[in-house]
Order: C-alpha cells, then structure tokens, then sequence
C-alpha cells in the first residue's frame, strides 16, 4: 500500500575532514536515510571513508579530525519520532561492532564478565537475574552451548564464537539500530556466512537496523536491504541492492560488480542451511 518513509536515522552533510585545514574532505558531504528495520550496505574500497561515516553517526571521531553536518534520530522503542542526538542515544539505542573481535574482549576475563557491565550499566541487573540474561543472550547468537562459553576466556573460542559473543554485547542495551563494521572480514567464508545468517536474523525477529559496512560488495548483498557506495569519501551511488547489482551506474559501482561477478548470486538458501560457528 503506502509506502511511506519511516527513517530511523538521517545523516546530511556529513563530512570529516582534519581540523583547521580546507584539506579534501575524509568524508565529503555525505547525506543518506536509514529505514528503520532495514539493512543499509555500505561498501567501498579501503580509505574510502566507511569506518569514519560509520563512527560519525556515534560521535566517536578522534581529534584532530572534526565532524560537521547533521545527524536525525528518531527513537525507534517508543515509536515517539522524538529527536534525540546520536550521542545521547550512544550506548543505548545504538550499538556497534568490529572487524576484529579479539581488540574488544578482555583477554583476561570470561565471557561472562564481558557481558555483565553493559548489563549491570544499563539495564542495572545482578546476581541470578544478571546471570541469567547472559546466558539468553549467548542463545540468541545461536551458541548452543551458553554455560560453557560463558565461563570460556577470549582465546578459547574460535572467531566466529568471538564475533557471536560481540554481537551478544552489542545487543545486551536492547538497541535499536546495530553498526557492523566490516564484522566478517576476519572470518573464513564458511563462518562469515553463519554471521551473516544470525545478522540477518536479528534484523528480523528484533526489528534490529543494521548499517553493514563492507569492502567486499557480495558480502554486502547478502545483508543489505539498501546499497551505499563509496569512494573517495563520497557517496556515489545508492539504491535498492539488486538494482544497484544488476544495473550499476557510476564507473567505480561498475568495476565493483564486475569484479565479483560469480558471487554476486548469493543463495541464501544454501547459506542459511549452514551449521553454526
Ligand atoms: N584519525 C585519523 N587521522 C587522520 N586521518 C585519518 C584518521 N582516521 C582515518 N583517516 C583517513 O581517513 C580516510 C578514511 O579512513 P577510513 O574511514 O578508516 O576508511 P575505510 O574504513 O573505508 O577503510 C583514510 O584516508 C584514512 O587514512
Ligand atoms: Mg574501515
């Protein structure tokens, strides 16, 4: 019936570029719309700017790099269209992950440790209440085996176990929307695709929005709703994933379909008859 637009967040004009200089802009202007629900691609070569847009929408920009622009948030729980600052939802409504799993885990504490401060922070449980939430939120990533892995250090699991702990993490604030940057590109193909199957799950059985942020334009078709290239700190192109796949318009969208022509079938059927990480 209607279709009518429901964004979750809408970034214009967003650009990073170092403090005090009038150099070419790192991220240059960028403006796109999330729907809530939905996953947006984003994908570009490395340097393009991806991890900066993706840590612009959370303030987290180091100096001496300065962002300017606007960022909307409407809060996604209450359905209010209230607007409320990314930063101020930081940590609660929006979570984000990374490339490598390992750098956030504390090599020297269990899993459950890891998993027990968002939770007493932010939703103040503890005792059998706090531990019981962590080990329903280790089956909600698919371990089959909670207990076990909750007491587990870092190096005892495998990366796609690290991941699936991470993800965990990320969703122990009961966020709205998840930022994924680049979450499968230390996997081997076969546990990339199992995240991704879980990515994509979440996405649905929470209503979770992701912004999935990917070098590799297959692995971001598998996930996303929504493209976004980038190149050179721009967005040139965006559009519904098949039709940017099967109708690419700008050069740089073309040399990246191009590139990747087998795999750009993905079938998620196969995929999603995997077995976990
Ligand atoms: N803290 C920083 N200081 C200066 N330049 C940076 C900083 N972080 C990233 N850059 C530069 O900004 C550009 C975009 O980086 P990034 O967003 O990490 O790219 P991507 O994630 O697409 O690989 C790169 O040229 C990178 O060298
Ligand atoms: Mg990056």
């Amino acid at each position: 019936m209607t279709s009518a637009r429901d964004p979750l967040l809408t970034l214009e004009h967003i650009t990073v570029r170092l403090d005090g200089t009038t150099d070419t802009a790192l991220v240059d202007g960028v403006s796109l719309e999330l729907e809530r629900g939905s996953c947006l691609g984003l994908v570009g070569e490395s340097g393009s700017g991806k991890s900066l847009l993706l840590r612009s929408i959370v303030g987290l920009i180091p100096r001496p790099l300065r962002l300017s622009g606007q960022l909307h948030w409407s809060r996604a729980r209450d359905g209010l269209q209230q607007p409320l600052s990314p930063r101020a939802a930081r940590g609660r409504d929006i979570s984000m992950i990374f490339q490598e799993p390992m750098r956030s885990l504390n090599p020297m504490r269990r899993i459950s440790w890891t998993l027990a401060e968002p939770l007493r922070m932010h939703a103040g449980l503890r005792g059998a209440a706090l531990r019981e939430r962590i080990i329903s939120l280790l089956e909600d990533v698919g371990i089959s085996d909670p207990h076990r892995i909750a007491r587990s250090y870092p190096h005892e699991l495998s990366g796609g176990l690290q991941q699936r702990v991470m993800i965990a993490a990320a969703l122990s604030t009961d966020p709205a929307l998840l930022l994924c940057d680049e979450p499968t590109t230390a996997l081997d193909v076969t546990t990339q695709a199992t995240i991704l199957d879980l990515l994509r799950s979440l996405q649905s059985t929470r209503g979770l929005s992701l912004v999935f942020v990917s070098h590799d334009l297959a692995v971001v078709s598998e996930v996303a709703d929504t493209v976004a290239v980038m190149y050179s700190g721009r967005i040139v192109e965006v559009g519904p994933t098949a039709a940017v796949i099967q109708d690419p318009q700008h050069s740089y969208t073309k040399m990246l379909v191009d590139s990747v022509p087998a795999r750009l079938k993905p079938s998620h059927t196969d995929a999603h008859e995997r077995t976990r990480a």
